[in-house]
């Protein structure tokens, strides 16, 4: 039976009586699809416990309107990772979380602050800090994240390691509809027409010679670009379509570190 645990304390409680077995945990926002069904049954796998957190995590949001519509399915997400053989899930309220706002924050480095951390000011201060108080709570052996999300991952790594938070990050490859447009939370916002146009954007990343023709293809196809670029190894992009912003990257031959603005 799959336990649901509303409050830190609570889960902590449980936490407790958890010994000589690993623990893999996923931490997510809902909305689950599947991308982070495969996310929890690797979890599941490798692990003799497996530990999802649904928290919509307020400091990440740079825009309080994609905040508010954000799409919530709590219901679903339960009986989905009920249906997953989940043994726990943490799903703290705000004040549980940030007792007294948001006082203590984590701040990545400077050179690690390119296109998410340009394009979205705090957002990666709100998600390191946010993981750092998931992995505290959990205390898992293992934690699970996608690589749609790469330059996440990319600071989620540095920093478990940096602070010795004792959990190892396992990266996971990006789960795509048949169309190549990569599962995210953020497809059910579009229309029909919306979500196969979208599929351009893992078609431009992958066939440009370069990011600035990527970037090319992608504006004559209507997206709103904010950038393109090339980090360990990958293209990535940040686009709007139908006001829907879409993140997606695709590993690319002789992936040096080389920016484009
Ligand atoms: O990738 C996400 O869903 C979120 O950024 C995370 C890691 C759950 C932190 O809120």
């Amino acid at each position: 039976m799959m336990r649901v645990w509303y409050s830190t304390a609570e889960w902590v409680g449980r936490r407790k009586t958890i010994t000589g077995q690993t623990i893999g945990f996923v931490p997510t926002m809902g909305a689950l699809h599947r991308g982070h069904a495969e996310l929890v049954e690797r979890c599941r796998r490798e692990n003799d416990v497996a530990v999802v957190s649904l928290f919509v995590n307020p400091t990440q949001f740079n825009d309080p309107r994609d905040l508010d519509r954000y799409p919530r399915t709590m219901e679903q997400d339960l009986a989905l990772l009920e249906s997953l053989g989940v043994d726990d899930v943490i799903t703290p309220g705000i004040p549980d979380f940030y007792p007294k706002g948001y006082r203590f924050r984590i701040e990545p480095p400077a050179d690690l602050l390119v296109m998410e951390g340009v394009f979205r000011p705090g957002h990666l201060q709100g998600v390191l800090t946010v993981v750092m108080k998931l992995l505290n709570v959990a205390r898992a052996d293992r934690a699970y994240f996608g690589e749609k999300d790469y330059q996440q991952l990319q600071v989620v790594t540095e920093m478990a390691r940096e602070f010795f938070t004792g959990t190892e990050i396992v990266a996971c490859s990006t789960v795509r509809e048949e169309s190549g447009l990569a599962e995210s939370s953020r497809n059910r916002l579009l229309s029909p027409e919306g979500r196969t146009k979208a599929a351009a954007l893992y078609r431009a990343l992958t066939a440009a010679a370069s990011a600035d023709d990527a970037r090319a293809a992608l504006a004559s196809q209507g997206f709103r670009v904010e950038y393109v670029e090339e980090h360990w190894g990958r293209r990535l992009a940040a686009v709007y379509l139908e006001g829907v912003r879409l993140i997606d990257n695709v590993a690319f031959e002789g992936g040096a570190d080389v920016a484009h603005s």
